[in-house]
This record gives C-alpha cells, sequence and structure tokens, in this order.
C-alpha cells in the first residue's frame, strides 16, 4: 500500500466509526441507556484574555498585530469586547449547562510595567472569578496564555533565564489576589507550543527572526522575542523551569489549589517507514514536557488533531482529506490517544482543557464533540482518571496570526455590535453537561 492509500484507509475507517457511533442527545436515544461521567466532571468552555478582551495594548502581540508586514492576517483590536462583558457570557455559559469557565488572566494588564501590579486589573479577574461563582461555575484559570507584556518581550522575554522569578513572582501575587476563588490552577497554556512549531517549521527561521527585529526597531530596544517566534531551545528550557517555580509560588499561597501546565497534543501517526521519527518527534515536542509534569497535580491535555509522519519529519496533509478551516484535518479522535498518551506517562490525572475545531458548519462542530467524547468515555471505561472535558472554545474570537476568520466558538459574536448568537453545538454540549452522561450507542 503506498502512503497515500495508506492514510487514506486509515481516515475513512476511523471516520466511519465515528458517524456510526452518531448521538441524538435529548430524542429518542436519551431515553435508552446511559454513560455516566464521574461525579463532579467539569463540564466548560476555554477563553483567552487576548482572544477575547479586546485592546490589550501592552502585550507583545498588540506589538506583533500592528506592524507592517506583520504575520497576523489582521488585528485584535476590540476582540469580542469580552473584558467589559465578561458577566454576560459567564451567565450565557451557565444557561447552557456548563459548569466551569476557563480564562485566563492577562498578564500585560496585571503588570503593564516591569514590578507594578495593577490592582485595578487584578480586581478584574477577581470580579470575573466572582461572577463564575454567583453562577454555579468552577473558574478554571490560566496564567499565562501565550501574551506578554511589552516590557518583558523587551528583555528576552522566555529566552532570558530571569523570566522564570518574573513569571513566579507574578503568579504569588495572582494567587494572593484571587486564588481563595479559584478551582483548578493551570499555569502556562501548551508549555510546549514553541517545540511544536519549531519542529514542524511553521514559521521559517528567517521569517521569524525578521519580525522579531522588526518588533525591536519598533520600540528602539536591540532584541525582542514573543514566543513561539523567539529561539525555541532556550524558550522551552526557560519556560518549564517557569511552570515548575510558577507552580511552587501558586501552592505556597494556595498548598491544596489543583495545579499543573496545558499541553498541545498531536495524533501522531507513523507513515510507512516513519516510525524512528515520529518517536524522536514525540520525545521532543510531548515526552519531556510530559515527564516534568510528573510532579504536578494534574496534567491539561489539549489535541484538535492528526498528524503523519515519514522518516522525514511531519508530511503535509493529504489530498481528499477533510480539513477544517485552519488547513488541518477534521479528526475528532485527536483526543483520545493523545489522554491516552499523557495518562501512561505522567500516571497524574487529566483535565482535558481544550479541544474543538474551526467550522462554519456547525454541524460539523456536533460531530466533533460527539466524537471526541466517545474516546472520553472509552478513556474512562479503562480507568483512565479524566476530570474535564472544556471545549475550545465559548466565543467566535481571534485565532491569532489567523484573526477572525476561523470560528471555533460555540457562541457566534456579531464583529458589528458584540452581540452573541448561542450554536445549535453549545446547547448540544449543554445537554450532555446537564446530564453529565452520554447516550450508550448500539
Ligand atoms: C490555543 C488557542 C487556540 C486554539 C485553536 C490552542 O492551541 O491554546 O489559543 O485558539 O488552539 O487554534
Amino acid at each position: 500500500m503506498n502512503r497515500r492509500s495508506f492514510i487514506q484507509s486509515a481516515a475513512s475507517g476511523l471516520y466511519a466509526l465515528a458517524a456510526s457511533n452518531k448521538l441524538q442527545a435529548g430524542s429518542t436515544a436519551s431515553a435508552g441507556r446511559r454513560f455516566q461521567f464521574p461525579n463532579g466532571f467539569l463540564w466548560g468552555a476555554a477563553t483567552a484574555a487576548h482572544q477575547v478582551e479586546g485592546n490589550n495594548l501592552n502585550s507583545d502581540y498588540w506589538l506583533l498585530e500592528q506592524l507592517p508586514n506583520s504575520p497576523f492576517i489582521e488585528p485584535s483590536l476590540d476582540a469580542c469586547d469580552h473584558y467589559h462583558r465578561y458577566a454576560q457570557d459567564i451567565k450565557l455559559l451557565a444557561q447552557l449547562g456548563l459548569n466551569c469557565y476557563r480564562f485566563s488572566v492577562e498578564w500585560a494588564r496585571v503588570e503593564p510595567v516591569k514590578g507594578h501590579f495593577s490592582r485595578a486589573a487584578m480586581d478584574h479577574y477577581r470580579n470575573v472569578a466572582l461572577s463564575c461563582i454567583e453562577h454555579g461555575v468552577k473558574p478554571v484559570v490560566t496564567y499565562h496564555h501565550f501574551t506578554c507584556p511589552i516590557w518583558f518581550a523587551a528583555q528576552g522575554g522566555w529566552e532570558n533565564p530571569e523570566s522564570i522569578d518574573l513569571f513566579a513572582r507574578y503568579c504569588e501575587k495572582i494567587t494572593r489576589h484571587l486564588g481563595d476563588l479559584i478551582s483548578v490552577a493551570c499555569t502556562i497554556n501548551e508549555l510546549n507550543f514553541t517545540a511544536q512549531l519549531d519542529a514542524k517549521n511553521f514559521v521559517p527561521i528567517e521569517r521569524r527572526k525578521a519580525v522579531m527585529s522588526a518588533a525591536a526597531k519598533s520600540i528602539g530596544v536591540k532584541h525582542f522575542s514573543a514566543a513561539p517566534l523567539g529561539e525555541p531551545k532556550a524558550i522551552s528550557n526557560n519556560i518549564l523551569k517557569a511552570h515548575q517555580k510558577g507552580r511552587d509560588a501558586i501552592k505556597s499561597v494556595r498548598p491544596t489549589l489543583p495545579t499543573g501546565m496545558t499541553l498541545t497534543m498531536i495524533d501522531f501517526q507513523a507513515a510507512p517507514g516513519g516510525e524512528q521519527k515520529l518517536k524522536q518527534l514525540r520525545y521532543e515536542i510531548e515526552d519531556r514536557f510530559l515527564k516534568v509534569a510528573r510532579g504536578d497535580d494534574f496534567v491539561g491535555v489539549q489535541a484538535y488533531t492528526r498528524e503523519f509522519i515519514d522518516e522525514n519529519g511531519f508530511i503535509p496533509v493529504q489530498q481528499g482529506a477533510e480539513l477544517t478551516q485552519m488547513g488541518y484535518e477534521f479528526w475528532p479522535n485527536a483526543i483520545e490517544p493523545a489522554i491516552r498518551r499523557a495518562a501512561s506517562v505522567t500516571g497524574i490525572p487529566i483535565y482535558v482543557t481544550e479541544n474543538g475545531v474551526g467550522t462554519a458548519d456547525d454541524n460539523k462542530r456536533i460531530d466533533y464533540i460527539e466524537g471526541a467524547l466517545r474516546g472520553i468515555q472509552r478513556c474512562l471505561e479503562d480507568g483512565i482518571d479524566i476530570r474535564s472535558y472544556i471545549h475550545w472554545t465559548l466565543l467566535d474570537n481571534f485565532e491569532w496570526t489567523n484573526g477572525y476568520e476561523p470560528t471555533f466558538g460555540l457562541v457566534a459574536v456579531d464583529r458589528n455590535n458584540f452581540k452573541r448568537r448561542v450554536k445549535p453545538s453549545a446547547n448540544f454540549l449543554g445537554k450532555i453537561a446537564s446530564s453529565n452522561s452520554l447516550p450508550v450507542s448500539s
């Protein structure tokens, strides 16, 4: 079998399996047997500050978005104005039937100038957490989701070893200010993201350097480093240490707060001849990070798709594969192998902290959620300790360099007036969440 037909047959077989399991939540099937999720299972949706809040003026990404020749197709600007509309959004999330909200605290707002911690910004995030609690929703808080203060990037960002202590100090301040309200703490979102993009050569090194030097020039400094565009080895080494020190800082204030990192994971599959390369890449991108996570209370697993590896590395998505708006394969099965791998390498509880799909067809989102939940069900049946399913994302939002084009949200946002519109997929997930169960497929 050649490489292409191998991939196509693997894809069609598994997709047919997912489709045959199609759920009808809330209809006749729900009268039959149901798979019950563990008591206390968290059902939620996630956002990240920069992607939804709007006007994150002091952040490194804001600066990058404004550069001539920016790698971003458009700037974030007002985003979803979630900074002012969080109460309405949390109420909506609760009305859907979800019981947790994963949001991030924006470092660039909390420490806009090195060493100056904004009481007003920290109060804001305390209010966001209070609003969750008021609606019976558990706050799952990410301390750092990709964006950093400009001053931090201008002193070398994560390439600078001082980043470790600076992040720990920030973690301690946040925990002192709102830690009493937090249910689950994620230190750093996708701390292996730079390693993953580097291994994929997502942005060629010359382009990365050009963007960083244009950013440095624009603010009159020598060097500027915003992950994931900076020097990958230094970033990964420091960010791992920052996670550990940040975790210890959080625990020094609230020793019982479940704390962990989140990781971006891929359902790696070997094309013929790619087995060795797969092992090597998986070690560099995932396992070396998972091993560090062993010292944590949990690991946050985030998976969206699969990738095939041959003897030379990642190979492009094959013709005929169904694609998402992101250009990668529509692959609801991604989360199951990611969970199994994370659990077997770390031996600690798993929180699914992100999983979702960029699509304009909301029926596809429903299929995706269903496929993912079937995989989670199988993992639970095998005894894996999984504590949450948090969907990416609550709102159609700023999808980084892809701007507002990809729509990952359970809720659409009208960009002219910020009006929210609940999509059928939101109700689909909400019904499952409310019953904490899935109909058993025949
Ligand atoms: C990130 C999100 C992003 C999502 C969809 C995850 O890797 O944490 O910020 O929007 O993927 O691409």
